[in-house]
């Protein structure tokens, strides 16, 4: 593969997930065709379904020789990392859109040989787009953020999935009671976006890859640690309990397990 430029291709997604966001906007009080996919809380509209052909149809003719990994199936079956992988989420937080046509993005994540490269974000009702990599720095629209405060679980809101809180899974509970309050989302995407901010200072949920690519990305070049919840690496292939935090809550985190 020639150089590959990342300004470029930060560039293109940023465009792409812009142009993505204008299409579903226009529909956004069309009847969905709404169905569901492993069980009652999990839902496919066709708005996820077209949003990323759209995605998956820019990538191709732009990047034909990168790999795709796509949640909604218009990807390739992807078996190892080496090159350039797309990982395209065309709406993260379907719930969310179904349900309250807001608290929804549209996430890219860009990596070459397994390391992350770009990643993007946006939050399609707040027209906020989050961007960066680690060799540019983070974005919320033009603006770059700061690292976050390095703060303690104590200090800060939790953000995490409904699922894991109801099911104690990992001591989330005793996470939730040492922090200042839980918040959940129901977007992987828009917490991402709470904890580079600082707002959150930390969040737990069960993620695939299309889940936290983008914003793993941009959580480490801010320096977070993003974990699993055993404080393992994450791959990028599979599905996993996943721990983002500020340095010393995600430690405290792993602590208390
Ligand atoms: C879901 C959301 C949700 C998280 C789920 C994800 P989707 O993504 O990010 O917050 O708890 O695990 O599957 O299906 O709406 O793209
Ligand atoms: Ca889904
Ligand atoms: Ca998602
Ligand atoms: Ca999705």
């Amino acid at each position: 593969m020639a150089t590959l430029n990342t300004w470029r291709l930060a560039l293109d997604i940023k465009q792409w997930v812009v142009t993505a966001a204008e299409a579903v906007k226009l529909h956004l009080h069309d009847d969905l065709k709404v169905n569901t996919k492993s069980g009652r809380n999990d839902l496919v509209t066709n708005i996820d379904k077209t949003t990323e052909q759209y995605l998956v149809q820019k990538i191709r003719a732009q990047y034909p020789e990168a790999k795709i990994v796509g949640e909604e199936g218009f990807g390739d079956q992807v078996e190892d990392l080496t090159g350039l992988v797309f990982f395209v989420d065309p709406i993260d937080g379907t719930m969310n859109f179904v349900k309250a046509r807001e608290n929804f993005a549209i996430m890219i994540g860009a990596y070459l040989d397994g390391k992350g490269i770009v990643g993007v974000i946006l939050d399609v009702m707040k027209d906020e787009l989050f961007w960066g990599g680690p060799e540019f720095g983070v974005y919320k629209n033009n603006l770059p953020l700061p690292k976050p405060k390095n703060i303690t679980l104590s200090e800060g809101l939790l953000g995490m999935s409904g699922p894991l809180l109801v099911h104690d899974v990992k001591h989330v509970a005793a996470a939730v009671t040492a922090s200042s309050g839980a918040r959940i989302f129901g977007s992987a995407g828009i917490e991402f976006t709470k904890v580079i901010q600082g707002f959150e200072n930390g969040y737990v949920s069960k993620l695939m890859p299309w889940d936290f690519a983008a914003g793993k990305v941009m959580a480490e070049t801010l320096g977070l640690k993003v974990t699993d919840i055993d404080g393992e690496p994450l791959s990028m292939l599979s599905s996993k309990i996943v721990l983002i935090g500020t340095e010393r809550t995600h430690a405290q985190i792993l602590a208390l397990q």
